[in-house]
């Protein structure tokens, strides 16, 4: 499985079959999000290495090393940078 690095600092598994927004939430993470579905931009966050794959058109604004969380998956090991996300508050 390919790996996910955040920020430099969280690394978590890759799961193939879901969007790397999902693949955060399953690994406890509370990445920003809005519409889950390429239009809002609120997931944005850029591509340090790695390669990614969308699932979804996107329609918000990125730069050229951004991509959308929301709909698109990783292909190779992935480093994202500028990820807006909490760890979940254990009860
Ligand atoms: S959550 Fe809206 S573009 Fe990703």
């Amino acid at each position: 499985m390919a790996k996910i690095t955040i920020n430099s600092m969280t690394t978590i598994e890759s799961n193939p079959s879901n969007t790397l927004l999902e693949t955060m939430e399953q690994a406890g993470l509370t990445p920003e999000y809005n519409c889950r579905d390429g239009h809002c931009g609120a997931c944005r966050c850029t591509l340090v290495s790695g390669e990614v794959e969308y699932v979804g058109f996107a329609m918000a604004y990125t730069q050229a090393d951004e991509i959308l969380p929301c709909i698109c998956k990783a292909k190779t090991d992935v480093a994202i940078g500028n990820a807006v996300f909490q760890e979940k508050k254990r009860a």
